[in-house]
């Protein structure tokens, strides 16, 4: 390469992008929707277990591959590898980032419009809980409304993508991810102060084991990476900016908790208010637009809650999507030797249209189903419960076998020397982590979705 990589401003920069990347719909739209859908606290238990035991392990590896290469997914795996397929796993990253980009983008214009409805004070007119089902259910089915702010929503990554890494990205995360989290912690306090806040905190902390099967541990253990934007190569390209002299392992731990953190007050927020406003957690997508506003409706300054709450919901949101685009972009520009500002332009457009059928999922082709789910499910389906755990099964066996631990040891220790000496226990846990056991669980989760264990199992009774 001929050009000067750019890096991050600082070792702030590269934690509070990537967890800017982190931080998003995921912790705040997903976790409880899906959390509400598969039963609560058991299922949060099972994804706070894949966070700790396979997240955080193939986080240290991805970051690390992307560090060591300096390049996009592609090129990271020809940089250290050489071999076509992997490459083809890069590829596969890639691929994965279009996807959960065209959908992503359309659950963002919905926070998009909701700061609008906020400002104007619509949720005043909601009379029950009820309301705020309906008004949800009205806004999503027009496919104007719908469609709009899908776009908008791209523009809006697009044009930050356009102007670069550095200024771009770094610039906004490091104002707007410390004021998200205020504003949750407010919310908390809100929750837990609502008449039948208890039995949120149970559902979401007292395990209910029976609702757990084969299906609710994939979909756990795909949450977990898609929350760490894991299993795509987004890390391996922040990471690919990212400065020798920076720690991957603290910076990863610390990325880790923050977005556990995030979503679990999104978790708490959400659910006391969904208890004690009567609502029905298995609401899906729209739970927490049905929850919140009549939640802001009860509280004083609720209207400049909410307005704040949903702008600060849409910035989180593209600080993700920006990371999405940028994986994209990365592997155009460093492979293919794209101009930085053609590849956006292109893909962006490309992505935004693939989000339609996903937008229109919602109204207009509601009725038409791909292995009995929407294009949008089915979008997410197979992103998250396939694409991302499959690519950080790839991730842990290539740091855990191909590379070698004689080549990656040394590039995990620079920057963080003083951590080796003091601790080299836990790089030994590290290494049986990512060679071991994050490859096997993976394995068996993807089995045990598809009832191939329980067939297997029976074979031995
Ligand atoms: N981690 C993001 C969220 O939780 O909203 C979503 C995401 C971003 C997934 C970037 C994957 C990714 F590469």
């Amino acid at each position: 390469m001929t050009e000067q990589r750019e890096q991050w401003g600082s070792r702030l920069g590269f934690i509070l992008a990537a967890a800017g990347s982190a931080i998003g719909l995921g912790n705040i739209w997903k976790f409880p929707y899906i959390a509400g859908e598969n039963g609560g606290a058991a299922f949060v238990f099972i994804y706070l277990v894949c966070i700790a035991i396979i997240g955080l392990p193939v986080l240290v590896g991805e970051v690390l591959i992307g560090r060591s290469s300096h390049r996009d997914p592609v090129g990271a795996f020809k940089v250290l590898h050489g071999s076509k397929v992997w490459m083809a796993i890069g590829g596969m990253g890639v691929f994965a980032g279009f996807v959960i980009l065209s959908f992503y983008s359309v659950v963002a214009g919905w926070s998009l419009g909701y700061i609008i409805e906020s400002y104007n004070g619509v949720f005043y007119n909601f009379q029950s809980a009820g309301d705020a089902g309906n008004h949800f259910g009205s806004l999503v089915s027009n496919v104007e409304w719908i469609l709009s702010f899908h776009t908008i929503f791209f523009i809006l990554t697009m044009i930050i993508v356009y102007f670069g890494i550095q200024k771009g990205i770094e610039r906004y995360s490091k104002i707007l991810m410390p004021l998200l989290f205020i504003l949750l912690v407010v919310m908390v306090f809100r929750g837990l102060s609502l008449e039948g806040a208890d039995k949120g905190l149970a559902f979401l902390f007292k395990p209910d084991w029976s609702k757990i099967n084969g299906e609710t541990v994939l979909v756990a253990l795909g949450h977990a990476f898609f929350t760490l934007s894991l299993g795509m190569g987004a890390m391996m390209t922040y990471g690919s900016y990212m400065s020798d002299k920076d720690s991957v392992l603290s910076a990863s731990l610390q990325i880790v908790i923050l977005d556990t953190l995030i979503a679990m007050l999104a978790g708490v927020a959400i659910f006391t208010a969904v208890f004690a406003t009567g609502q029905d957690p298995t609401a899906g997508p729209g739970l927490i637009f049905h929850t919140l506003p009549v939640v802001f409706t009860k509280m004083p300054g609720g209207q400049i809650f909410s307005t704040l709450f949903f702008l600060l919901l849409t910035i989180a949101a593209l600080t993700s999507a920006i990371s999405l685009l940028e994986v994209v972009v990365a592997f155009f520009v460093d492979e293919l030797k794209w101009v930085r500002h053609k590849a956006v332009i292109l893909f962006g457009l490309v992505t935004w249209g693939i989000g339609i059928p996903s937008a229109l999922s919602f109204n207009k082709m509601s009725e038409v189903h791909f292995f009995g789910m929407t294009f949008f499910d089915v979008s997410d389906y197979l992103a998250s419960n396939i694409l991302l755990p499959l690519g950080g099964f790839f991730i842990a066996i290539f740091v855990g076998w191909v590379w070698g631990f004689d080549k990656v040891l040394p590039k995990l220790k620079s920057g963080a020397e003083d951590f080796f000496d003091k601790y080299p226990e836990r790089i030994t846990y590290w290494q049986f982590f990512i060679k071991y056991l994050a490859p096997v669980l993976i394995f068996l989760v993807f089995l045990n979705s598809v009832g191939l264990l329980d067939k297997i199992k029976t074979l031995f009774n």
